[in-house]
């Protein structure tokens, strides 16, 4: 395991992207399944409140663009 820490960067869209792979979980312990993100090893969650796919980002920060 790497010492260094894991990035974590708040985009402009809103969306938060973690640069590991993670597990995340509900909160009730259970472990959310992930959509196939575009980069694999990273996670990106949506922090606009749009998204279909919750906690995912699913791009739809961009609609009404
Ligand atoms: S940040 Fe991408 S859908 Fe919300």
């Amino acid at each position: 395991m790497s010492d260094q820490p894991v990035r974590i960067t708040i985009k402009p869209s809103g969306s938060i992207l973690i640069e590991s792979p993670a597990v995340i979980l509900d909160a009730d312990g259970n472990e959310i399944p992930q959509p196939t993100q575009k980069r694999p090893g990273t996670v990106k969650l949506c922090g606009c409140g749009n998204s279909k796919t919750k906690p995912f980002c699913d791009g739809s920060h961009n609609e009404g663009r």
